[in-house]
């Protein structure tokens, strides 16, 4: 089993739609399950669940409430959401005072029955990221090809260091992701030249696109594979799911 944080503190850098097009795409030929951790429940409404079917959610799993597999929902055989609720957007309190509260979510994912598990973060480094790093294998940080991307960089890179110190010391970096790609502008060929020359083999060769079938997907609570089969988002989503299934095999 690889678990795989999806996180980055900076909001609407494509982390929800990275997590949904990528597990969708994994869950092809390995059993998936797809963690959403942000109170704004953006990855369980693109998975097409209303909030008034959500019984039991990541919250009540990371209080002891509930195990994994009861919370569950299956969006098919091999693809399974364990959806928000929006009692997570109390969970920084909730948690504060609890002994080992970094470690709620990782030992609420022990022992089961998943190849991969992808967990879909808040933009905040707060507890719920924390969390989500202290359970992880690996971290991938999607980023927007825009001037202040490497800035925002340094922050999340931090956080993963001081995880890694404190409370995990196996995570590694399986890479970053640029986003939002339009060669078109050459702010973001810039951007792109710059990421490449300072991460090196730590960025995907896989850019995804700026699409809009990609932003029209969720609210028919569809992933791009569903929606537009043949669109740049469902190719570059597949050819991600490509090359993180080789990089995570390395680790
Ligand atoms: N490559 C893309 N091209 C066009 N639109 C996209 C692309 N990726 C994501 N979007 C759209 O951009 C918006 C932000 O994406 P998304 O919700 O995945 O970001 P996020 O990082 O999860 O945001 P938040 O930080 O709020 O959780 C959404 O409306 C999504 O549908
Ligand atoms: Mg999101």
């Amino acid at each position: 089993m690889h678990v795989c944080a999806v996180a980055n503190q900076k909001g609407g850098v494509g982390k929800t739609t990275t997590v949904h097009n990528l597990g969708m795409a994994l869950s092809r030929q390995m059993k998936t399950l797809l963690v959403d951790l942000d109170a704004q429940g953006n990855l369980t409404d693109a998975c097409g669940l209303a909030s008034t079917d959500v019984q039991a959610s990541s919250y009540e799993v990371m209080a002891g409430d509930r195990a994994v597999p009861e919370a569950v929902f299956p969006l098919s055989n091999t693809l399974h959401l364990l959806p928000a609720s929006r009692d997570l957007a109390v969970a920084e309190l909730a948690f504060a005072t609890r002994m080992g509260r970094e470690n709620l979510l990782k030992k609420a994912l022990l022992d089961l029955d998943y190849d991969y598990i992808l967990l879909d973060c808040p933009p905040s480094l707060g507890l719920l990221t924390v969390n989500a790093l202290t359970a992880a294998h690996s971290l991938l940080i999607p980023v927007q090809a825009e001037y202040y991307a490497l800035a925002g960089l340094e922050l999340i890179q931090q956080t993963m260091q001081s995880v890694r110190e404190a409370l995990n010391p196996s995570l590694s970096l399986l890479g970053v992701l640029l986003t939002f790609y339009d060669k078109r502008k050459s702010l973001n060929r810039d951007v792109a030249e710059g990421l490449r020359e300072s991460l090196g083999d730590m960025l995907f060769s896989t850019c995804i696109r700026d699409n809009v079938a990609l932003a029209e997907a969720p609210s028919n609570g569809k992933s791009i594979f569903e929606y537009r089969a043949k669109s740049f988002g469902a190719q570059d989503y597949g050819a991600l799911a490509n090359e993180f299934l080789a990089r995570t095999r390395k680790i």
